[in-house]
């Protein structure tokens, strides 16, 4: 088990209301799995996400990470489990844009006091993997927008994390890079690595190996994607769940 959530809720206050965002979600993802959480705009993935990546507290229900109870754990706590544990990539990629690409993978590796040698030798393994190994001295502004996110991919994986958490991760991109950071994580997760991307468009959605939906902060269904054709619509995936 990577994580577990049970019965969350989050509010957010707007003056002295709490508005209520996510209604009761329960979601496990297990070591090895590769799940996309689809839903409109405006639902909840984002603050799920959040969640998920520790970045803020569920206002009610429990939520464990890799075996820690996430509620009663301190600010420092939480930023040691992300800085080991979680491999974040986002829709603007989230690089240092003075920084090269090399030093911008090495980032989480100096946070986590890994030596100078070593952090070299590890940015570099994570560079080729994907794909970069002719661009490492290259700035984010000389990179194109699917070669960003392939930095903030090698980024994301170069601590080894128990979990890659991807929010919109295609969603700055064109089509064709899209479809190769799509391909990438299939790869990544074929190796092993537990994926968990928010995605908005069934496309990229698809190439999970399952399918969570969210609306209005709660989720409404979710099957494993048998890839066939019936497995496009909500309703049919519902019908085909076991
Ligand atoms: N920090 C915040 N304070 C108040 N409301 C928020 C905050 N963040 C998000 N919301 C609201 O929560 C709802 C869900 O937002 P979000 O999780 O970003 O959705 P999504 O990522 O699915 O588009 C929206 O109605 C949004 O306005
Ligand atoms: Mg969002």
């Amino acid at each position: 088990m990577v994580f577990e959530l049970t019965s969350i809720f989050k509010d957010y206050m707007q003056g002295k209301e709490a508005v209520p965002v996510l209604k009761d979600i329960s979601l496990s993802v297990d070591e090895g799995e590769y799940v996309a959480i689809m839903g409109p705009s405006g639902s909840g993935k984002s603050t799920l996400m959040n969640i998920i990546g520790c970045l803020d507290k569920q206002t009610k229900g429990t939520f464990i990470f890799d075996g820690a109870d996430i509620m009663s754990c301190s600010d420092k706590q939480l930023s040691e489990i992300r800085n080991n544990k979680i491999g974040f990539v986002f829709q603007n990629f989230n690089l240092l844009p003075r920084q090269s690409a090399l030093e911008n993978v090495e980032l989480p590796l100096l946070y986590a006091g890994v030596s100078k040698k070593q952090r070299r030798e590890r940015a570099v393994a994570a560079l080729k993997r994907v794909g970069l190994e002719d661009r490492m001295l290259f700035k984010p502004t000389q990179l194109s927008g699917g070669q960003k996110q392939r930095v903030a991919i090698a980024r994301a994986i170069v601590n080894h994390p128990r979990l890659l958490l991807a929010d919109e991760p295609t969603g700055a991109l064109d089509t064709k890079s899209g479809d190769q950071v799509m391909e990438l994580f299939g790869e990544l997760n074929r190796e092993g690595v537990t994926i968990v991307m928010i995605t908005h468009e069934p496309d990229i959605a698809r190439c999970a190996k399952r399918v969570m939906y969210i609306r209005d902060g709660q989720i409404h269904s979710g099957a494993f994607n048998t890839r066939t054709e019936t497995a496009e619509e909500p309703a049919a995936e519902e019908a085909s769940a076991t």
